[in-house]
């Protein structure tokens, strides 16, 4: 951890509810890094408690708001500016998978990966933008996915596969329409991280199996993934953007 990298800067973590998840976990890094940060997500209990950790370090909110909801996410941009003074940083973190094989996932489920995963991913940037050009730029972190790199394979099937795949092509897309403008747009592509995203299906003889899938020899953390945006949403990153960072232990070489 590097002090005060983020000192004066205001963030905005969507999916940041979950308490074994990348979002918590990204929240409170930047914030112990001198951030004010916001955090939304669909569940109220974990937005209140999440919240109240990062009150303890420092100035934060906590909005429930779903990234599939244009108007919420612009209310939760609005009243950051209002009551931080302005935006610096989003990370579109909200995501989840469905492990449904293509022939029996419905039109619904389908739906529903593409529009939390990629539809909000877009929703939630189009309306921090303004924002983030207010400051005079910024920088936007997504989470992609391996899978959307090599077709799933592990718990992401088809839908999952093509939201994260649609994730890095939107990405370059609004790197090379904002970064002139003063914002630099990335995405970390993890491959398995020990969170609940899988539910009960990471049994402890998928781990091990995980891991000799690696060239590192273990599956990734959530402090992996984090320490990568931050270092994408950080000044060290300053030449980069467009770029898709993996964070796969070498289990995808490409
Ligand atoms: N865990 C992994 O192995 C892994 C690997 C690659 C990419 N990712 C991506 O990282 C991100 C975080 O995953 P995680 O492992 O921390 O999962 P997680 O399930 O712990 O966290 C996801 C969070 O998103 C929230 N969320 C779901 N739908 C939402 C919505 N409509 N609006 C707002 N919030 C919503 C959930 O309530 C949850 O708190 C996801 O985008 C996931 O696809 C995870």
């Amino acid at each position: 951890m590097i002090d005060n990298r983020f000192k004066d800067k205001i963030a905005l973590v969507t999916g940041a509810g979950s308490q074994r998840g990348i979002g918590r976990g990204t929240a409170l890094a930047l914030a112990k890094e001198g951030a004010q940060v916001v955090i939304t997500d669909i569940v109220a209990d974990n937005v209140k408690s999440v919240t109240s950790e990062l009150n303890a370090i420092s100035r934060a909110i906590g909005e429930v708001a779903d990234v599939r909801d244009k108007q919420a996410m612009i209310q939760v941009v609005t009243k950051t500016v209002e009551v931080l003074g302005g935006l610096d940083i989003l990370v579109n973190v909200a995501g989840l998978t469905r492990p449904t094989s293509f022939l029996g996932i419905t039109e619904e489920e389908y739906d529903l990966v593409l529009d939390v995963n990629l539809k909000g991913t877009f929703l939630t940037t189009q309306a921090a933008v303004p924002a983030l050009l207010a400051r005079g730029g910024g920088s936007i972190i997504s989470l992609a996915s391996v899978s959307g790199q090599r077709g799933g394979g592990v718990f992401g099937t088809s839908a999952y596969s093509a939201s994260k795949a649609g994730i890095m092509g939107l990405t370059k897309a609004l790197a090379r329409e904002l970064t002139p403008l003063g914002i630099r747009v990335n995405c970390v592509a993890p491959s398995m991280v020990d969170t609940d995203i899988a539910g009960d299906l990471l049994t402890d003889e998928r781990r091990v199996e995980l891991a000799k899938g690696t060239l590192i020899g273990r599956l990734g953390t959530v402090d992996d993934v984090v320490k990568s945006i931050l270092f994408l949403a950080s000044e060290e990153s300053s030449y980069l953007t467009g770029v898709t960072l993996d964070v796969n232990g070498g289990m995808h070489l490409h």
